[in-house]
């Protein structure tokens, strides 16, 4: 495989035998280079490290035969097969958004068994086809929300239970501050298909008495195929006009056909968290590498603007979530942002949320006077419903403070 490099993961001295790599992201015995250990460290302490060919291995993709060196992920023996792979939706190209075997956009029939082919060790032996539906995903974290996401109406918060939820594993963005980083890098858990996780989620919904059911993430939106058949499948098993479905997202893949395909599906509300305007900024808050990046803040401004222009927030209830920490974006920036949403809709509900440490970030938590300034600048830029999230609890468009 002449050019080629192949990996293993070292841990370094940064490790505090936490062992969250273990338990919860690697698939396999000994390391295949698949990188979702060192991606998934909220300690930094796993370097990849070079190493040799020590062995090969025979497979069968797509009833061709090829020889790949043994101990690498099925992604690397499709990439060595002249497979590519994209972290945006292409066509012709399979899409590997998340790396850590969460989204399973990746997935692979193996030996007539569906599996994400970023985190799967490949064997000899093996039978592989790569056009398959990838009806499978790990979804968990089923409970009652009493605060709901981004795309919940500010008005129900802060009730006992508002909303069921749920949380897809796997994430495209990489934020240092990721503040559910546990589901973003969880490889390992059980796959559920639309239909099992809709009838969990229904079965939720009736246990805690709401109308509304969210799935978020990680991020939700990376497995079209498996949302859309979500949706359609938890609106069949909820027909009752109370029902809402809603989704929060970073919107960073979602493009205007896909918008449609989600309202057709049956996607009542849907929150988009806008992460910057400038490009900057974007890059610092999500940890991604310049050209994808740019690709995903564009396609994010985008969506939102086409969700707000053809569904209004009526026909889609609409919220969209913007950070803040003073030490990822400047107050100017959050102006802009503001003047930027007002310019679509002033009555978009715009919530503001504080950035903190989590995961590998030290930041510290704005106070909550720098998150009552936020609001009143998004306020100013003539937005009718902002609200904002502090260490006290929200502020609503009101000004009034509730936990
Ligand atoms: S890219 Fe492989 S599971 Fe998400």
């Amino acid at each position: 495989m002449p050019g080629k490099v192949f990996y293993r993961a070292v841990r370094t001295e940064r490790c505090a035998e936490c062992n969250y790599c273990r338990e919860y992201v690697c698939q396999s015995d000994s390391c295949v280079g698949c990188k979702a250990c060192s991606l998934a460290c909220p300690n930094e302490a796993v370097s990849m490290v070079e190493r040799e060919i020590s062995g090969y291995v025979k497979v069968k993709i797509n009833g061709e035969t090829h020889q790949v060196p043994e101990r690498i992920t099925v992604k690397s023996a499709l990439e060595l097969a002249g497979y590519e792979f994209t972290r945006f939706p292409e066509k012709n190209k399979i899409f590997a958004p998340c790396e850590v075997g969460g989204c399973w956009s990746c997935a692979v029939e193996i030996s007539g068994r569906l599996k994400p082919s970023c985190v799967t060790p490949v064997q000899d032996g093996m039978i592989i086809k790569t056009d398959v539906p990838r009806l499978k995903r790990l979804v968990h974290g089923f409970s009652g929300h009493t605060v709901g996401g981004v795309g919940t109406p500010w008005w129900l918060k802060g009730r006992r239970y508002i909303e069921a939820a749920c949380f897809a594993c796997g994430c495209n963005l990489r934020c240092p501050q990721c503040q559910n980083w546990t589901t973003t890098y969880c490889g390992k858990d059980i796959p559920m298909t639309p239909f099992e996780a809709a009838r969990k989620m229904t079965a939720l919904r009736k246990l805690i008495g709401v109308d509304r059911m969210a799935i978020s993430g990680g991020e939700c939106t990376l497995n079209r195929e498996w949302l859309i058949s979500y949706i359609r499948e938890l609106r069949r098993l909820n027909p009752d006009r109370e029902a809402r479905f809603h989704v929060d997202t970073n919107a960073t893949i979602v493009t205007p056909d896909y918008i449609d395909e989600l309202v057709e599906a049956g996607m009542t509300d849907i929150g988009i968290d806008i992460k910057a305007l400038h490009l900057d900024t974007f890059l610092r808050i999500t940890g991604v590498g310049g050209e994808i990046g740019k690709k995903y803040l564009k396609t994010s401004w985008m969506t939102l603007k086409y969700v707000l222009n053809e569904y209004g927030v009526e026909r889609v209830f609409v919220g969209v979530g913007i950070p803040y920490n003073p030490e990822l974006i400047a107050l100017d920036e959050i102006r802009e942002i503001g003047e930027k949403i007002s310019g679509i809709s002033t009555e978009v509900q715009v919530c503001a949320l504080d950035y903190r440490a989590e995961f590998r970030s030290k930041i510290k938590r704005p106070s909550f006077n720098q998150m009552y300034r936020v609001w009143g600048i998004l306020k100013d830029c003539g937005l009718k419903n902002v609200v904002c999230q502090t260490m006290y609890g929200y502020i609503n468009p009101e000004g009034r403070v509730y936990p």
